[in-house]
C-alpha cells in the first residue's frame, strides 16, 4: 500500500494537456485511498465535459505505475462534477446571504420517500466536501429527526447582537434543523397555517446556517401554504421532485411541477427523482421487480421536459438504515452510492440552472 504523499506526488507528474499544469496543482484530484485493491481516486475536473478526461484518467494509471512501480494498480478513478459558484438573488435583501443553493425538495403526495431522498442526498453531497444544510420544513409530519436518529435533540439558542441564533445538528457532515425538534409533532397538528408558517420563518432567519453550498429543505407534500411561505422569504434556486412510479403519485407529481413553474412562483425545477423504482431483494441483487410500474418517472420527465435525476431502487436498507438513524449514504453500499450518483447529477443540474436562467426572484405578496 501506498501513502497519499506517494500518490500525490506520483500524480502531480500528470499533465492536463489543455491547461499546462499538473492535476493536483489545478485541485483535481479530491479523494485518494490506497488498499488491498489498489489505488482508488477520486477526481473533479474543472468543466463537467471535459474532453481531455479519458486520456488524463489513463496517463494517471500509467504515470502511477512509471513512478511506484508494478504493484501501483488502480483499481477506480471515478470523476465527479464540480459545483461551480452559484448567485442566488439579484437583490441583496436575503434572509441567507451566506447560502449560494437553495434546493426545495417536495412531492405531490406524502410517503413517496421525499425525506428519505432529501437526507440521503445531503449526506451524499457533504461526502463530497460541500457545506450543506438540511431544514426539515415538514411541520406537520417532521420526520428528518428519526433518520438522524436525533429525535430528543434540542437546539441551543445563542444571543448575540440581540438576536437569537439557533445552532442546528451537525451530524454526518450535514447541518440539520426541524421543526420535530421543537414540538412533539402531536402538538403541531392542530396548529393553523401561519403558527406553521411563522416557525419556518424563524428557522430560515435564525438558524445558525454559516456558508452553505446547498441548503435542502424538505417541504410538506403537495403544494401548502409552507411551500408559499418559502419561496415569498427566500429566493429558491431549483425544486426536485420526488415520485414513485405509480399512476396516482405521478398525477401528484404533476401538480408539484405545475406549483414551482407557475408565472407566481416561477422556481426552476432541477428535474424529477423516482424513488422505489424497482425492489430488489436482497438475496437476489441482480433482480428487479417493478412493483409501481416501470419507467413511469422517465416517461413522465419526458413530458414535462424536465430532467429524471435519478432511479432509487426499493431496498429493505433503505428503509431500515433511515429508521435506525443511519441514513444509507453514510457508506459506499449499493444503495448508498445511488445517492452518490444522485448528488452528481443534482450538482450537475444546478450548475446548468445557473448558468442558464437569471437568479429567483422571491415571490412577492402583491404580485
Ligand atoms: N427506496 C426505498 N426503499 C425502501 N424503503 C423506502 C425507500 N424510500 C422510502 N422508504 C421508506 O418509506 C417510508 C416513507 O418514506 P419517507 O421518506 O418518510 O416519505 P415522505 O417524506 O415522502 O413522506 C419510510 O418508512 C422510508 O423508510
Ligand atoms: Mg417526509
Amino acid at each position: 500500500m501506498f501513502t497519499n504523499d506517494q500518490i500525490l506526488a506520483a500524480l502531480s507528474k500528470v499533465i492536463h494537456p489543455e491547461k499546462g499544469k499538473d492535476i493536483v496543482t489545478l485541485g483535481m484530484v479530491s479523494e485518494i485511498e490506497s488498499g488491498e485493491n489498489g489505488i482508488s481516486l477520486i477526481i473533479v475536473p474543472e468543466k463537467s465535459n471535459d474532453p481531455f478526461i479519458s486520456s488524463i484518467k489513463s496517463t494517471i494509471v500509467r504515470t502511477l505505475k512509471d513512478v511506484l512501480g508494478p504493484d501501483a494498480v488502480v483499481s477506480s478513478i471515478e470523476i465527479r462534477p464540480k459545483l461551480m459558484a452559484g448567485k442566488r438573488q439579484e437583490k441583496p435583501d436575503d434572509l441567507l446571504p451566506g447560502v449560494t443553493n437553495i434546493i426545495a425538495v417536495s412531492s405531490g403526495k406524502g410517503g413517496v420517500g421525499k425525506t428519505t431522498v432529501a437526507v440521503n442526498l445531503a449526506i451524499a453531497l457533504a461526502r463530497m466536501n460541500y457545506n450543506v444544510g438540511l431544514l426539515d420544513a415538514d411541520v406537520f409530519g417532521p420526520s428528518v429527526p428519526i433518520m438522524f436518529d436525533a429525535e430528543n435533540y434540542r437546539p441551543e439558542v445563542k444571543r448575540e447582537n440581540n438576536t437569537d441564533h439557533i445552532i442546528p445538528l451537525k451530524k454526518y457532515g450535514v447541518k440539520v434543523l426541524s421543526t420535530g425538534f421543537f414540538v412533539d409533532p402531536a402538538d403541531a397538528v392542530v396548529w393553523r397555517g401561519p403558527m406553521a408558517s411563522n416557525f419556518l420563518k424563524q428557522l430560515l432567519a435564525q438558524g445558525d446556517w454559516g456558508h452553505l453550498d446547498f441548503l435542502l429543505v424538505d417541504l410538506p407534500p403537495g403544494t401548502s401554504d409552507i411551500h408559499l411561505t418559502l419561496v415569498q422569504e427566500v429566493a429558491v434556486t431549483g425544486a426536485i421532485i420526488v415520485s414513485t412510479p405509480q399512476e396516482v403519485a405521478l398525477a401528484d407529481a404533476i401538480k408539484s411541477i405545475s406549483m414551482f413553474r407557475s408565472d407566481k412562483i416561477n422556481v426552476p425545477v432541477l428535474g424529477l427523482v423516482e424513488n422505489m423504482s424497482w425492489f430488489t431483494p436482497a438475496e437476489l441483487p441482480q433482480n428487479r421487480y417493478y412493483i409501481f410500474g416501470k419507467e413511469g418517472c422517465r416517461i413522465l420527465a419526458e413530458k414535462m421536459g424536465v430532467p429524471l435525476l435519478g432511479q432509487i431502487p426499493l431496498v429493505q436498507s433503505i428503509c431500515e438504515s433511515g429508521d435506525k438513524g443511519l441514513p444509507v449514504a453514510i457508506d459506499d453500499s449499493p444503495a448508498g452510492m445511488a445517492f452518490m450518483t444522485l448528488a452528481g447529477e443534482v450538482i450537475k443540474k444546478t450548475n446548468k440552472r445557473n448558468i442558464d436562467l437569471k437568479p429567483t426572484e422571491k415571490v412577492q405578496l402583491n404580485k
